[in-house]
């Protein structure tokens, strides 16, 4: 049983472990293609606006509730309103729903790490689509899936410090490196400049609400918010750390690895001619046959899946800490257990998902597959949801004052009104437009 809360060994510790929890397929898989879904440098810029504000504000909040009250994502809530338990549970059914969509997908790139590892020392070559139909209908997905939560209870298992944190030092820096080197790789390709320019030159008249909508919800899924992951990390934090600098590094490391993702596939894609609005199997698909085309591509194709699965199995070690921290403050029971029952329960649910792949392929819900459904679930719903109502409980139960307070340690007044507007006023009416724009 554990009694004292842990703590991270350092405030980098905490830095590297949430950048693993936000740096995660929301970058790498799905900022590339909503840019190409979006008109390119149009989203990037919008994109990039809101994460300066909402972002930083949003995440300051967030880990200042987690230090102040010292509890994960249901503690937290009902230690400022015992009325406010709900919104604690809301953030652990969010965490839990995309912790399955990360099973999924998780399993897939275990899938494809194994293709480019056994394709006969990277020289046989495979054709993507082909691979991937065969890989998501396969049984071997099953056990991938088995494998990818295996692993992430393991680090879950063996705590804050000696999980969480030293996975992440080791996955984050060599996730950099090897995604700059494939960079550099993508943007030296013929052609590839027009990607550039698709991604980074803005055509303004592309902006609309709906781009922007997306661009919001995007920046709530890449830097983890609404969710509880950086109030239970906040919670780990000590009392000496920088909660302001850390909630500017957060996000602005989060966005590099973003930017480093679009700037490495979509030159890469339109070099070779490819559509870059292919959704979610741009990765998947377009992106293997890029590799194909390349020299050297195997080894490219190889790297590449495994830094996406470093991101990716540090960003789901982050949502099972959630769930798993909160089972441990609400039924006092260890963290063994703990990881145990999540584990399994996690196991049983994916498994639809997975399948939703193949044989479930014709059950829907909401004329959803069960997948998109765990997938949009969260991110249309119950992120932007849990983040209005921690404006509603930072800006009017728990006080701007008090966050200025476990901020700083004393009140600001330039700071108060800054934030205050933001939580207050600005950012709520953007959710309530994005929560009723999801029903109309
Ligand atoms: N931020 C992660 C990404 O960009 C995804 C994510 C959403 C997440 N919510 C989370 C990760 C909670 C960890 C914890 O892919």
């Amino acid at each position: 049983m554990e009694n004292k809360r842990s703590e991270w060994s350092s405030n980098f510790g905490f830095i590297i472990a949430s950048a693993g929890s936000a740096i995660g397929l929301g970058n790498i898989w799905k900022f590339p293609y909503m840019a190409g879904n979006n008109g390119g440098g149009a989203f990037v810029f919008v994109y990039l606006t809101l994460v300066m504000v909402v972002g930083f504000a949003l995440i300051l909040s967030e880990v200042a509730l987690g230090r102040y009250t010292k509890q994960s994502a249901l503690g937290a809530y009902s230690k400022i309103n015992k009325h406010f338990k709900f919104i604690g549970y809301l953030n652990v059914l969010a965490a839990f729903f995309v912790l399955c969509t990360y099973n999924v997908l998780g399993s897939f790139i275990i899938g494809y790490v194994m293709e480019y590892l056994t394709s006969a020392t990277f020289i046989t070559t495979f054709t993507p689509e082909v691979f991937y139909d065969e890989l998501v209908s396969s049984q071997s997905v099953i056990l991938w899936q088995i494998s990818f939560i295996f692993l992430t209870s393991i680090i879950v298992i063996n705590g804050i410090s000696g999980g969480i944190e030293k996975v992440s030092k080791i996955c984050m820096p060599l996730l950099i490196v090897m995604f700059i080197t494939i960079m550099v790789k993508c943007l030296s390709l013929p052609g590839s400049e027009k990607g550039v320019e698709f991604f980074l030159k803005p055509d303004f008249s592309k902006i609309n609400l709906n781009l922007i909508l997306d661009a919001l919800g995007q920046v709530f899924f890449s830097l983890s918010l609404g969710m509880g992951v950086n109030i239970t990390f906040g919670s780990y934090l000590n009392k000496e750390s920088n909660i302001f600098k850390n909630s500017f590094l957060i996000p602005f490391i989060d966005t590099i690895v973003a930017l480093i993702a679009g700037l490495t596939i979509l030159p890469a894609v339109f070099a070779f001619g490819l559509n870059p609005e292919k959704g979610s199997s741009l990765i998947f698909v377009t992106l293997p046959t890029v590799f194909e085309n390349m020299a050297f591509g195997n080894i490219f194709g190889f790297l590449f899946f495994l830094l996406i699965f470093f991101a990716t199995i540090t960003s789901s070690v982050a949502i099972f800490e959630v769930c798993t921290s909160s089972f441990m403050d609400k039924f006092n029971i260890s963290r063994k257990l703990s990881v145990f029952i999540i584990a399994l329960i996690s196991l049983v649910v994916t498994l639809p998902a997975i399948l939703s792949f193949s044989t479930l392929g014709h059950i829907e819900i909401f004329s959803y597959t069960i997948f998109e459904f765990f997938e949009i679930l969260p991110t249309k719903y119950l992120l932007p949801l849990g983040g209005l109502l921690l404006c509603l409980v930072v800006g009017h139960t728990w006080g701007i004052r008090n966050v200025s307070i476990e901020v700083f340690g004393k009140r600001n007044l330039c700071f108060e009104i800054i934030l205050g507007s933001l939580i207050k006023l600005i950012i709520p009416i953007g959710l309530i437009i994005v929560f009723v724009k999801q029903f109309v």
